[in-house]
């Protein structure tokens, strides 16, 4: 974990036309890298206050080629957050009273699509005219979050905002989409924003642990057998992945919202 901290340090002190070349040029691109300052959410307009980097990691690995050590450190972290995920994902499926050869065989998990994302959010001099990430919910099953001791991270429980200081040494764990879908909705995926600050620059690293991209999820069998309904309609991970990055909300409303029946 603090490999990862030392390696996007550097990534982020880079100069900016070195950066520049990891613009990103279309949603999909597997490495993306910018700033954005204005988000339009359907009613909100938020100034954002963020420089990341965004990876897909497996499975294909793609990533800069600086900083040197970057390669190395973050093809051992994705490994083994994946491995993480994938513990979490079987117990979860003992939970649920699932096979876990069910779960293995709809969510194609030998080839899951693992996501990384850096976030580096500078000092911000007006901290409440802006908003690091505005609130959203994270595709995938399991996301892991890890931070430099800084704190931002807020989640959203009965229409308020609670801090979410998890210790600096620790991974935090937020339930995503997927498992909100494939459980027909007895796991709910976790909407979460990230507060700026005047005074400490803060990073986060961010895994985003899914399906494979050529899976197809929706409410598992059995589930929907128990509740006499499925609550979400079925869609390609991928799919899903992509239109959260290039649509924009339909009447307001989410992805995860739209896939509703
Ligand atoms: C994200 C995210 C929160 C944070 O990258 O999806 O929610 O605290 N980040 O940086
Ligand atoms: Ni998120």
């Amino acid at each position: 974990m603090n490999a990862t901290f030392t390696a996007m340090r550097e990534f982020f002190s880079l100069p900016a036309v070195e950066k520049k070349q990891y613009e990103a040029k279309s949603a999909s691109d597997p490495i993306k890298c910018g700033n954005f300052n204005v988000a339009n959410t359907s009613n909100q307009i938020f100034t954002l206050w963020r420089d990341y980097l965004k990876l897909y990691v497996h499975p294909d690995f793609h990533c800069p080629h600086k900083p040197q050590l970057l390669r190395e450190v973050l093809l051992e972290y994705s490994q083994r957050t994946r491995k993480m995920a994938r513990k979490l994902v079987e117990a979860v499926s003992d939970a649920l009273e699932l096979e876990q050869d069910y779960v293995d065989q709809v969510l194609k998990l030998d080839s899951s699509f693992q996501m990384f994302a850096a976030n580096f959010y500078p000092p911000c001099p007006e901290p409440d005219q802006a908003i690091g990430i505005p609130p959203h919910t994270d595709p995938g099953l399991f996301t892991f979050l890890i931070h430099n001791g800084v704190a931002g991270l807020q989640i959203e429980h009965n229409g308020h905002w609670f801090n979410a200081d998890s210790p600096q040494n620790s991974i935090l764990v937020n339930a995503a989409d997927q498992l909100q879908i494939l459980s027909n909705g007895r796991y709910k995926s976790v909407k979460h924003r990230a507060v700026v600050n005047s005074e400490k620059e803060r990073i986060s690293i961010v895994v985003a642990n899914g399906p494979a991209g050529e899976a197809v999820v929706g409410p598992a069998a059995p589930l929907v057998q128990k509740d006499g309904h499925p609550l979400y309609r079925s869609m390609k991970y991928v799919e899903y992945v992509e239109s959260q990055l290039t649509k924009s909300r339909v009447d307001g409303k989410s992805l995860l919202e739209q896939q509703m029946i």
